[in-house]
């Protein structure tokens, strides 16, 4: 027990960027980063100024001012960036910003699969119409502004971090929240996987030497999941009051997407490929919570909401007008409903960075 919160308290001590941990060693020059909400740093904001996310409390608490990140400051790729020594990485949309480090194509409610393929299924995608495909799409064209054939090109991502994902949990939202059961979700889960290790190998055939895949968090356990399918049958919640037939869908998914980056990896032995475990880095706040200064009350409870058992409605979400935003955001796991609080990635962040750390073979 002892031994297993060492890491933990190190993490804690130590700064990021100074620890032994860190990035650094990576000598990482740049990181490209493609997902959805959990790292758009401003591009839905962009493309559409009139979401929630666009305004504060959206960033209050770091920014003093809304950038267009959905949580109430920092996400993990951007304590990626400050552990690799790198600036915060811009939007694709933020126009004249530098991209000298890097690319962050992510868009807020962005889907793995293409918005036909959904249609075909009955699933609408509210938020964006920029897919992955889209955001690969942004990548090719912004290879085509700083290098000019594939030999410069390979030699400019060389030094790069690439962040495929994590994508896909909005097919999955939408389709759950469009009426869909579990098991018609588990269906679409190979074609989803193939599309994050399509985009993958479109990203090594650009260049990309160095690229992390992260897999879903433990969806359950989210004030939006808890009150949406809120049930009095008590045996559908987990010891951590999450709700298992959510929780292992992402647990399905991930272990889906485990074993294509197994076969991804025996196919590109020269680049390394690695699995970005969120949700046992979600799981591991929820288990260790108290010691982490997270008030046990509060757990499953928005720090921005209102109303019901977890300060979730629907239709008075964060952002609208007299929604209330709670006095301590670091008391609480959940920012929204939907995202999580800075300090929840930050933790997250600190943990991944030492799985990952060590792949890469980063010298210190
Ligand atoms: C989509 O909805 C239409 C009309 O309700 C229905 O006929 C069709 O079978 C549905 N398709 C799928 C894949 O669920
Ligand atoms: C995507 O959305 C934008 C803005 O809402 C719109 O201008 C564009 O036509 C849409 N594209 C497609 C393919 O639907
Ligand atoms: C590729 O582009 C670089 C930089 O512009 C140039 O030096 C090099 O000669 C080009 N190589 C080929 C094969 O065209
Ligand atoms: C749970 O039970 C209470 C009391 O019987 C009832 O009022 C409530 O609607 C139930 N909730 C759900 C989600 O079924």
């Amino acid at each position: 027990m002892a031994a297993s919160f060492l890491p933990l308290l190190l993490l804690l001590v130590f700064p990021l960027g100074s620890d032994c941990f860190g990035l650094k060693g990576c000598k990482f020059d740049a990181i490209f980063q493609f997902g959805d909400s959990l790292a758009d740093t401003g591009n839905l904001i962009r493309e559409n100024p009139a979401t929630p996310f666009s305004h504060l409390p959206y960033g209050k608490t770091f920014f003093k001012k809304a950038t267009g990140r959905c949580s109430n400051g920092l996400l993990m790729v951007d304590y990626f960036a400050l552990s690799a020594g790198l600036p915060l990485v811009n939007p694709y949309l933020k126009k004249k910003a530098s991209f000298t480090h890097g690319v962050n194509f992510a868009v807020a409610g962005s889907t793995a699969l293409p918005l036909d393929v959904l249609a075909q299924n009955n699933i609408s995608s509210p938020v964006t119409n920029t897919s992955l495909s889209k955001q690969l799409d942004w990548m090719r064209s912004h290879l085509n502004t700083i290098c000019s054939n594939k030999t410069d090109c390979t030699k400019k991502l060389k030094h790069a971090l690439f962040f495929m994902g994590e994508i896909g949990g909005n097919d999955y939202n939408y389709a759950l929240f469009e009426g869909k059961t579990v098991t018609q979700v588990k269906d679409m889960v190979p074609r989803v996987v193939q599309t994050i290790i399509d985009a993958t190998k479109r990203v090594i055939s650009y260049g990309a030497t160095r690229v992390i895949i992260p897999g879903h968090f433990s969806m359950g356990c989210l004030p939006i999941y808890l009150t949406g399918f809120q049930t009095n049958d008590s045996t559908a919640y987990d010891e951590f009051h999450c709700l298992k037939d959510f929780n292992e869908l992402a647990n399905y998914h991930n272990s889906k997407l485990k074993q294509a980056i197994k076969l991804l990896k025996k196919e590109n032995r020269n680049v390394i490929i690695t699995y970005g475990d969120y949700y046992n880095a979600l799981f591991w706040v929820f288990r260790h919570a108290s010691l982490l200064g997270f008030d046990r009350t509060l757990l499953h409870k928005s720090c921005c909401g209102m109303g019901g058992d977890y300060s979730f409605n629907v239709m008075q979400i964060c952002g609208f007008p007299r929604v209330p935003v709670c006095s301590d955001p670091d008391k609480h796991i959940s920012w929204d409903g939907i995202h999580l609080t800075q300090k929840t990635y930050q933790i997250m962040a600190h943990r991944l960075i030492h799985d990952v750390a060590p792949e890469f073979h980063c010298g210190n």
